[in-house]
Order: C-alpha cells, then sequence, then structure tokens
C-alpha cells in the first residue's frame, strides 16, 4: 500500500512566480508571504515524496469554457506548462505517473466518477506555481506529479461535498496501490477572492482562517457550504476552494497540523499556506 504522509495546501497566484523571477520575496509587500515557506520546503526536502497528487483548477489553458470536465486527471509521464496570458514564464516540463494515475483513474470510475482521463495535458498556474514555489528554482523535475483538476470556472461546477468525496475516493485508490512509494497531496488555489465585475477585490479573512482550522480539524463542516455560498462569502473564485477539500478527503487517518501562514491581500487573494502531517489508517 503506498503511503500518503501528508498534505500542502497553498496559493498558486501568477504573481508569485513574477516575484520569485524578479527576486522580489524580501521586498515588504512579499516577505510576509513568503516568509511562510521555508518550514515547507524544509519538510518535503526532508520526507521527500515520491510522488504528489495536485489538486488544482484549469484557468483557461487546457480546459477553456467551451468544453469543461467536470473533474480530469492526467496520465501521461510528462506535462508541459504554458504561460496562458498571465506573463509568468514557460518552466521545465512536470514529471508525471502514469502507473499510478491509471490505477487511480479506473478506481475512480468504478466508484462512480466520470473522469475525463488525459494522455496528454497543458498545465497552467494552478499546478506550476506551488511547485516552483515549493523547489525554487524551479527544480522539481525529481517529483512525480498526478494532475487532478477540478472544474471552478463553468457553472455547472461540481459542489465543496462532492470535492470531498472525489479525495476520499482518491484516498482509497491510493491505499488501495501495491507500492512502498511516499505520495503527498496538494491542494492549489483560494482562498476568499474574486478577480473581476462589480466586486473585484472582495474577501473575507475571517472565513479563511475559520476554512484553515476546520480543514484541520472537522473538514466535513466545510462540505455543508454550497458553491453559491462560497461566491457570496468571500467572492465568486472562492470556489477555489474545492481543491482544499479535495485534498482534505483524501486523509483518512491522524491529521497533525505543522505549520500555517496566512496573508491578505497578496494580489487580490487571502493567501493561506497549511503543511498537514498524515498517519496512515490501522485499516
Ligand atoms: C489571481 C488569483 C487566482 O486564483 C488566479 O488563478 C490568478 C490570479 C490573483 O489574485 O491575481
Ligand atoms: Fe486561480
Amino acid at each position: 500500500m503506498a503511503n500518503i504522509i501528508g498534505a500542502v495546501t497553498t496559493s498558486h497566484i501568477p504573481a508569485i512566480a513574477n516575484a520569485m523571477a524578479n527576486k522580489a520575496e524580501e521586498t515588504p509587500y512579499w516577505k510576509p508571504f513568503f516568509d511562510g515557506y521555508p518550514p515547507v520546503r524544509k519538510w518535503l526536502n526532508e520526507k521527500k515524496p515520491d510522488v504528489i497528487v495536485l489538486f488544482y483548477n484549469d484557468h483557461g489553458l487546457e480546459f477553456f469554457i467551451d468544453k469543461k470536465p467536470t473533474f480530469a486527471i492526467g496520465v501521461a509521464d510528462e506535462y508541459h506548462n504554458s504561460d496562458e496570458g498571465w506573463g509568468i514564464a514557460t518552466i521545465p516540463p512536470v514529471t508525471g505517473e502514469s502507473e499510478l494515475s491509471w490505477h487511480i483513474a479506473n478506481s475512480l470510475v468504478d466508484d462512480g466518477f466520470d473522469m475525463t482521463i488525459c494522455q496528454e495535458m497543458k498545465v497552467d498556474h494552478g499546478l506550476t506555481v506551488p511547485l516552483s514555489l515549493m523547489w525554487p528554482g524551479n527544480n522539481y523535475g525529481h517529483v512525480k506529479v498526478i494532475p487532478v483538476c477540478i472544474n471552478c470556472e463553468q457553472y455547472p461546477m461540481p459542489q465543496p461535498w462532492r470535492c470531498f468525496e472525489l479525495g476520499k475516493s482518491i484516498g482509497k485508490a491510493i491505499e488501495s496501490y501495491d507500492s512502498d512509494m511516499k505520495v503527498a497531496i496538494f491542494g492549489t488555489g483560494g482562498l476568499s477572492h474574486q478577480l473581476d465585475g462589480e466586486a473585484a477585490g472582495t474577501l473575507n479573512r475571517k472565513f479563511d482562517l475559520e476554512c484553515m482550522d476546520k480543514l484541520v480539524t472537522t473538514p466535513e463542516e466545510l462540505t455543508k457550504y454550497t458553491n453559491l455560498d462560497l461566491v457570496k462569502i468571500g467572492g465568486a473564485q472562492t470556489v477555489e476552494l474545492n481543491m482544499w477539500i479535495a485534498m482534505r478527503g483524501v486523509l483518512r487517518g491522524k491529521v497533525t497540523e505543522l505549520h500555517r501562514n496566512y496573508h491578505a491581500p497578496i494580489s487580490n487573494t487571502g493567501a493561506g499556506l497549511l503543511l498537514l502531517e498524515h498517519e496512515m489508517p490501522d485499516s
């Protein structure tokens, strides 16, 4: 059985990649954000996960609004990034893990999740910026990544409860994989934000901090929200919380919070960071 060792949730905004490229991490604007990351990088470098199952949303690069899978999974050996208009540099390809990807895809479909299964898949900032953040200099090539993409752009979108169930089903698939590989789970995006429209700039610090607490101790409570609730509470793109909820669904065993950071606003978002350690359940 593969070993789920822990999880990381982080913002994925393109401005982070630009800040790193421009060496702006120590400026007053960015310092409170980047100061959160060294403990997470240290944990990843010490624990050395072999594989990362990464929940993200595609903002229009691979899946535009005319064709939108509710849930998609990559089963490729390699994924390429391209700049979908946010001004960030194209970065090295991401290494895939096709065998475990196929195992998870089969198991999900058997569980009733009608996945879009992608043998080729371009990946956008939702997937790449967190990798660049965790391995500065884009030194993430040694880690295998399984992209799991959740529709957060185009209605109808999967509800929080369904994303939690998706995570549970992925956890079950990983646990049934005959391997001693170490797996970490990433959930990217969020927290509260709205990028356009009359309410552009909306965010909700109190809600974000409550979500981070609940994500650790009582994640089921977050599944009571609808996407519309999230939009009203924190702005239109607060639905990116669904990636964090999916991540938490994977963790069936004991969860310990090792580290957190929260800083808002960073660009338009409430930027949360969580590092959770996970002990596999006995059965
Ligand atoms: C921003 C936030 C996002 O979630 C995103 O995908 C792109 C940009 C922002 O706040 O700048
Ligand atoms: Fe986003």
